[in-house]
């Protein structure tokens, strides 16, 4: 599987969303962290932003639901025009029927764990996920520092996810930057998302190719 690099628009300016799309063209996907202050102590954006990315953005849209009742919710972020859809296990009363509902709009399905979720109960279900977000920070705010606690259960998902021969996306999320991507993409990730690193900046472009050598060596 590729490496794919999502740049978090959670670190841009949210006034000037379309103008800071521009800056991220070397990126794969953009990440875009949709929070309740319910799920999470904090609050973004909603479906009507979305729906207006997803029609701007030059990159697909990779949507990470940090919200409560993702059953109810997430087939309508499928619908408004996103690469992926993701939703939290600890929110979700069925994962299962969820990402079907999702891969039923043509949109790849994921699960995230906050750092503390055990994957256990998720190793017979990875059949019907695209992707598993480790979240690599407790959610609801950038710039927080990586917790390495949590590779052992990268690796325990990319093991399973290799001994099936399953062409799974695997996600960190949380403090990544050109220092911790390598951990990362040692423990089996080959999704990375970054918002600090990547929009604090002064040259996105060349901290994404920063990432992705980081991540390759
Ligand atoms: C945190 C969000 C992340 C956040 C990462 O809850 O899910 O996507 O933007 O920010 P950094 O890269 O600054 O840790
Ligand atoms: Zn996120």
């Amino acid at each position: 599987m590729a490496l794919h690099i999502h740049p978090s628009i959670l670190a841009a300016d949210f006034a000037n969303l379309e103008r800071e799309l521009q800056r991220i063209g070397e990126a794969d996907l953009v990440h875009v962290d949709v929070m309740d202050n319910h799920f999470v102590p904090n609050l973004t954006l909603g479906l009507p932003v979305v729906e207006r990315l997803a029609e701007v953005s030059p990159l697909p849209l990779d949507l990470h639901l940090m919200i409560d009742d993702p059953d109810r919710w997430a087939p309508d972020y499928a619908a408004a025009g996103a690469a992926s859809v993701t939703f939290h296990a600890e929110a979700a009363r069925d994962a299962v029927a969820t990402a079907r509902a999702i891969r039923a709009r043509g949109v790849r399905a994921g699960l995230a764990l906050k750092p503390a979720s055990s994957a256990d109960q998720w190793l017979p279900l990875l059949d019907e996920f695209d992707l598993l977000l480790v979240m690599t920070v407790e959610p609801g705010f950038g710039g927080q520092e990586f917790m390495a606690e949590t590779m052992p259960k990268l690796a325990q998902l990319a093991d399973a996810a290799a001994r099936e021969g399953r062409d799974l996306r695997l996600q960190v999320d949380g403090g990544i930057s050109p220092r911790t991507i390598g951990i990362a993409a040692e423990n089996g990730a080959n999704s990375f998302v970054a918002g600090s690193s990547i929009f604090g900046s002064a040259d996105p472009g060349a901290t994404i190719r920063e990432l992705r050598d980081a991540a390759q060596r």
